[in-house]
């Protein structure tokens, strides 16, 4: 089967004959129609992110194909077969004409949206959904400011905060053009913030009369420490997905406000979690929000499709800062 593969340089190559991986009986060989582009792929390559222990060495978090081969116990428990339309999170091996995948974190693709199109959706919707209502237990009426606004996420994370009822959406990006995409995704219904050219903080402020939001979700870490702080409410969440803004804050750490405000700070990594944890996660996810892409309040956002053979030019598209949602690859 194809596969990229890179070296210690983080050079991609295609290989052309790279076996076709074995399952299990609690496993299922997926044929990858496309695969999603994530962030941690760009750090994985650069040797900063290394995959979990047992995970493929292959790129690729999430995929989407057809079920070509399904283990016993798989097939039992998940009620699939062969010849299935499912999407996947996986712990890595996307990037590759096959894919092998955990049954506990495959399903069948919503109704409404192509093989191609739910490559889009397990990564960033699962981080956003789990961000939003695990780790910051949102709740209908509540504000929400989503960094990163225009990431594949970012723009998973408004959706869902429209869904849910949020009564102010805040997004920030450093492109007035992102910002223009995420606001028609979400028909208009929220605050669009340059943070190249304006403070947050102060926006949020001047929007919410002072109050602050009462969740943010974070990508940027240390260089937004001190204003996310000032944009947070009283008893307001901020879960800490990313630490592209740097780890470390030159403020010092500010625990009087944290305290004032009774602020919760939650930090959550995807791939790193057990089985058990994106199992549930995945089943929560299909009963709750698939029957919202159905019916098209939630939707895949696609920046661009590349064929497996452009890979460098879908990274080098996502490190310069340029898409909108998500890349993919096809195979
Ligand atoms: N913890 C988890 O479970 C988890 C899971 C998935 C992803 N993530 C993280 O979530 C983030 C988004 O992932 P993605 O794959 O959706 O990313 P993406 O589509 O590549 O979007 C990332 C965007 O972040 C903005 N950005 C980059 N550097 C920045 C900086 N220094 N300060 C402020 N904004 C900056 C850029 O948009 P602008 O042009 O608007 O600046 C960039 O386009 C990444 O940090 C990723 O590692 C975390």
């Amino acid at each position: 089967m194809k596969a990229i593969l890179y070296n210690s340089a983080g050079a991609l190559r295609l290989i052309d004959d790279v076996e076709i991986p074995s399952i299990s009986s609690e496993q299922i060989l997926v044929k990858v129609v496309a695969c999603g582009v994530n962030r941690l792929d760009l750090l994985q390559k650069a040797g900063r992110y290394p995959p979990p222990q047992g995970e493929s060495t292959i790129l690729g978090v999430e995929v989407s194909g057809y079920v070509h081969d399904i283990g016993d116990k798989a097939a039992a428990a998940s009620g699939l077969k062969v010849g299935d339309g499912v999407c996947a999170l996986v712990g890595g091996g996307g990037y590759a004409g096959y894919c092998v995948v955990p049954w506990e974190t495959t399903v069948l693709i919503p109704n409404g949206i192509s093989v191609l199109d739910a490559a889009g959706i397990p990564e960033a919707y699962l981080t956003a959904y789990s961000a939003l209502m695990w780790s910051a237990r949102m709740r209908q009426g509540e504000s929400v400011m989503i960094h990163a606004g225009a990431s594949g996420v970012g723009t998973a994370a408004a959706l869902i905060a429209k869904a849910t009822g949020s009564s102010q959406i805040f997004v920030t990006s450093g492109s007035d053009a992102k910002l223009e995409a995420c606001s028609k995704l979400v028909n208009g219904d929220i605050h669009c913030i340059n943070y190249k050219v304006k403070n947050f903080a102060d926006e949020v402020l001047k929007a919410t009369n002072g109050r602050g939001v009462d969740i943010i979700v974070d990508f940027v870490g240390a260089s937004y420490w001190e204003k996310n702080l000032r944009s947070i409410a009283l008893d307001g969440r901020i879960v800490l997905l990313g630490l592209l803004g740097g780890a470390v804050t030159e403020c010092g750490f500010d625990m009087g406000t944290i305290l004032r405000k009774r602020v919760s700070l939650v930090a959550s990594t995807l791939r790193s979690r057990s089985l058990s944890y994106k199992a549930e996660l995945c089943r929560e996810f299909k009963e709750k929000a698939f029957p919202l892409f159905t019916s098209g309040i939630l939707k895949p956002v696609i920046d661009k499709v590349y064929v497996i053979e452009e890979v460098e030019a879908a990274h080098e598209r996502m490190g310069s800062n340029q898409n909108v949602g998500k890349i993919l690859l096809t195979l």
